[in-house]
Order: C-alpha cells, then structure tokens, then sequence
C-alpha cells in the first residue's frame, strides 16, 4: 500500500465539492493512504484505484470510455463501477470504493471488499500449450469467468509466466529488479488450482482429445495452442558460437546479460524493434554497440522512413553506431565481419532478425496452417475442440477481411482471453483493434491497427518533437494509427477502429 505522502490530490475521506466533478470528470485524490480516482457518469460518482494494475500508469490520464477507463499507455480497460479488468494488458482488478454525495460535497466512504469469481460454470478438461502472454491469461480468464474443471498449462519453458516486453527494455538495461518480470508466483497458480507442467508438447492426436507432454499423455475436452514464436535463426558461420545469442526467454536474457558483463563491444544484427530496443538497453550497459541490417533506415516497411530515422536518431543520441544497407558475412571469436569487408570487435552478438510462428505441433496434428495456424474469427482451429491464440495464431479479421497474424502483447493475451471465454461457450468473434508498443529511449511509439501494405500516410504534428499521430491508409481506407507523445490519440484511435462498421 502507497504511504499517504506518495498519493495525488485531496483526502477523499474528507471529500471534495461536488460541483468540482462534472459529467465525466475526473479528479484524483486519496483514501487511507490509496490514489483514488473519482469519475462522475450519468449514474453517478465512480471510485477507482487511480493507478493501472499494469505497470501503474496514472489512470486520470486516460480515456473514458462506455463505463471503462482505458489505460494511456498500453490499453488496458478497467470497468469504472467495480474496478474490475476487463481488457488485457489489465489482468488484476483495481480496487474499488463506495461513494457518498451528501450536502453538495463526494466522500469515499469505504474501501470494498474483493469480489470473488464465480465456480460452477464448466468442469471441462482443459489443456493449454504455452504459458507466454496468451496461454497465461486463458488460463486467467477459464477461472475469473467460473471453469471449475482441471487446466493444466504446458510450457518448454521451466519459468513461471512472463514479461516478454521487459526482456529487451528495463530488464536487459540492467533497469529492472527479477521479479519484475514474473506475471504471477507460484502461490497463484496453486491458488486457482492451474497446473504448470514444465515440458514440450510434441504429439496432438485430435480424434482422440490427447495431447503427449514429454512422454505423458493428457487428455483435453478443450486445448488451446499458444506456443508463440521462436526466433529466427541466420545461417551464418559463426552462429554457434558461444557468445553469439537470440532473445525470447528470461534465459535467453540472462544469457545475454552474463555475456555483456565484462564485455565491452557488442554488434547487434537486425534493426527491427527487437533488434534496437536491444541496442539501446546494451548501450545502457555502457558497451559500445552497433546494429548491422541491410536495410538503409528501420521499419520503413511497417512505419514510414520518418519514425525509423527518429528512432534511430534517438539511439545515435545515447551513442550506438548504424552500420546499414550492409550483412554480416561472418562471425568469429571477437570480431564480426561485415559485408563491406569492416571487422567490428564484439564480445557480444544479439541475432534479432525476426521471429517465426511455432507451427510444428499444429503441422503434425495435420490442422490448417498457412502463415500461422489458421483459425476463425472464434479462433477456432480446423479440429474440433482445438483452439489458437497468439503469435503462432493467424486468425480471421472480420474487421479488415483477412488473416492477421500479429506479435503484440497486448493482442495476444486478448486472444487468450477470448479463446477462453470461446471454450466455455461464449462463441465471440476476436475484434480486438491490434495494439503494439515499442521504446527506444525517450520515444515511446504506439500503434493501432494493421499497417501492413499502406500505400499512404499523413503526418500530423512533429515526429522530431515526439510529438505526432501518424495515419496510414490503403487505397482511402484508414489501416493503422501510430502514435508519440500522443496517448490520448492512440486511445481515441482505437475506439474509432471499434466502431467502425465491421465489414463481414
Ligand atoms: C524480447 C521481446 C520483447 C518484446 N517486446 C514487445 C513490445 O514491446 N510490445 C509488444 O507488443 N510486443 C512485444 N514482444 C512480442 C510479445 O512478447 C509476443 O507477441 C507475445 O509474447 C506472444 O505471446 P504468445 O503467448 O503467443 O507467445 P509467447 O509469449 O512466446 O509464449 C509461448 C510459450 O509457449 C511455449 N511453447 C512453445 N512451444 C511449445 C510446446 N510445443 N510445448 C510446450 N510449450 C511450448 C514457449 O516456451 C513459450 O513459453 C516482444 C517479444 C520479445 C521476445
Ligand atoms: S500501464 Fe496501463 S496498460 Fe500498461
């Protein structure tokens, strides 16, 4: 709990006029030694927890909408009448507080007690593959909306559910404490009765409902597939060695940290968001870096030449070097080849050139799989009973009238909510507007939508500035909305996106 000294505003115990509140108005204050924000809607004054359950951005911040106040910094929405989280990034509910408005002044009352979730629902046999963004927040979901049935959740990786975004920002950067990048502990899963079964599912058998686990079998009435992404390897001479490394896990990272102790250069190949967010918090490191990537400015494909030339302006700032529109040809011990025939000294070598759906099992099982495992717009797979969510998924747009597949947090664990809530029955279609974010120092973009394949974008504002929206189009039609400096924009962008008429 926050000391008093640390919270904004008024002392909601002793309230405040009423007539400071207009029709949805904000105001944050504090209750026995909590941030409390009060919204006033047309049932009345709202109290919240004023901070995100995320990663604790300033809710007063954000944006209203239809009874939620949604996140400025990475979306997630929280129902203003019971604080409850109802879109992911926000897995943990806000608490919340009852309100009195008497002799023209809003008082919190009292703190409430914290709900507790609904049993009974299904007793299901459920099986999970993958304890990444999607996978963990199925399982979430199965016991917030009442599965009492078994859900064991299978995952190659022995560590407990985690992060991913942090690993190659704050973590990496030496920033970041370890158990920052912990989802949830143990006592949790033991807590909603989720078991966590450490091992690489290698067989799905789907007229029988089995799944075999290091050489158990599990039975499923209901299995969700969310084994993610892995990293795309090059081939390279040189890649086995020991000081040359991908990233995707906690110990991918530690590998990485361990190799940067000591070291003082690092080359980092690819300069994608993963490839410079990693330069970047290397840099921080206080090792010498530079990115080598054959193209002549970052992410001009995904975001226009503009936004890759002010990252990387941003990156040059902190002091890491570009060697573009080059390869690397080789790596040896200490030195990286380039193709223009350079010899950079690197103790440390991060390969971020992309990642690639894991589709092996899905393959095997002889499921429809095209650019990812191919589901519907329920994220129903081509077997009965089989779902998908996440990286590996690539899922029916009714929205933009195609398979999507993304790599986005935020989208992956709204599709393992909505497979979760699909498996109980809920039969939703996934709508969910793709959201991303990236950091690269001081700039933090933001978009929204699916900006693959724009033939046209608008820049408003100053990308210089980090102050600017950016619109992309194909042919007229708006695909996607990035975003720096401009939260409120990102927010407002996506609802547009949500209401616009869906076109199948
Ligand atoms: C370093 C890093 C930084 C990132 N930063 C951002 C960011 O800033 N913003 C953003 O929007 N996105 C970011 N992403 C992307 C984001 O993390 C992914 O989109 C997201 O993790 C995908 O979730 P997922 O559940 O599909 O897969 P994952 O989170 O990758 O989880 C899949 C899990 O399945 C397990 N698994 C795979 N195959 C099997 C099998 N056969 N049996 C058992 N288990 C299996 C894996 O071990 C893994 O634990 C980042 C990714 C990385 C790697
Ligand atoms: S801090 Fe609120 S969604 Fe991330």
């Amino acid at each position: 709990m926050a000391e008093a000294t640390d919270v904004r505003g008024p002392d909601l115990a002793e309230g405040v006029p009423a007539a400071e509140l207009e029709l949805n108005g904000t105001l944050v204050g504090h209750f026995m030694g909590e941030e409390v924000l009060l919204v006033r809607q047309e049932d009345g004054v709202h109290a919240v927890g004023a901070r995100c359950s995320h990663y604790g951005a300033p809710l007063d911040q954000g944006l209203l909408v239809d009874g939620q106040i949604r996140c400025p910094w990475h979306h997630a929405g929280f129902c203003l009448r019971s604080g409850r989280a109802e879109r992911a990034p926000g897995l943990t509910d806000l608490a919340s507080y009852d309100v009195e408005e008497t002799k023209g002044r809003v008082r919190v009352v009292r703190r409430r007690p914290v709900p507790s979730f609904p049993t009974g629902k299904t007793a299901l046999r459920i099986v999970i593959v993958g304890g990444g963004a999607a996978g963990s927040s199925a399982a979430e979901t199965l016991r917030r909306q009442g599965h009492s049935g078994p859900i064991t959740m299978v995952d190659a990786d022995p560590e407990l559910p985690v992060d991913r975004p942090n690993l190659s920002k704050d973590y990496l950067a030496g920033a970041a404490p370890e158990d920052w990048l912990y989802i949830r502990d143990h006592a949790y899963y033991q807590r909603w009765a989720v078991r966590r079964v450490h091992g690489e599912a290698t067989e799905l058998r789907t007229s029988e409902r089995v799944l075999v686990v290091s050489g158990e079998e599990l039975s499923y009435d209901a299995l969700l597939l969310a084994p993610g992404a892995a990293a795309r390897q090059l081939q390279l001479l040189g890649m086995e060695r020991s000081h040359v490394h991908t990233l995707r896990s906690v110990s991918d990272c530690k590998r990485v940290i361990a190799t940067a102790t000591g070291a003082k250069h690092a080359v980092v190949i690819g300069a994608g968001f993963l490839g410079l967010e990693v330069a970047g918090a290397l840099r921080a490191r206080g090792l010498e870096v530079t990115v080598v990537a054959p193209e002549h400015t970052p992410f001009v494909a995904q975001l226009g030449a503009e936004i890759g030339q002010a990252v990387m302006r941003a990156h040059q700032a902190d002091g890491v070097s570009f060697l573009l529109g080059r390869t690397v040809v080789a790596i040896h011990q200490d030195v990286v080849e380039v193709s223009d025939g350079r010899r950079l000294p690197a103790q440390l070598v991060v390969v971020a050139v992309g990642a690639v759906p894991r589709t092996t099992l899905a393959r095997q099982a002889k499921l429809d799989v095209a650019a990812g495992i191919l589901v519907d717009a329920s994220l129903a797979t081509s077997a009965p009973g089989v779902w998908a969510a996440g990286d590996a998924a690539s899922w029916w747009s009714p929205r933009f009238q195609t398979h999507l597949r993304s790599e986005h947090w935020v989208t992956a664990q709204r599709m393992g909510q909505c497979a979760a809530a699909n498996m109980l029955g809920a039969n939703e279609p996934f709508d969910a507007v793709p959201f991303f974010w990236t950091v690269h120092g001081a700039l933090t973009i933001q978009w929204v939508g699916y900006p693959v394949g724009f033939d046209d974008y608008e820049i408003d504002g100053s990308i210089r500035d980090a102050d600017c929206a950016v619109t992309y189009r194909s042919k007229g039609q708006v695909l996607a909305v990035a975003t720096i400096g401009r939260d409120i924009e990102s927010l407002r962008a996506e609802v547009e996106f949500e209401r616009s008429p869906q076109k199948g």
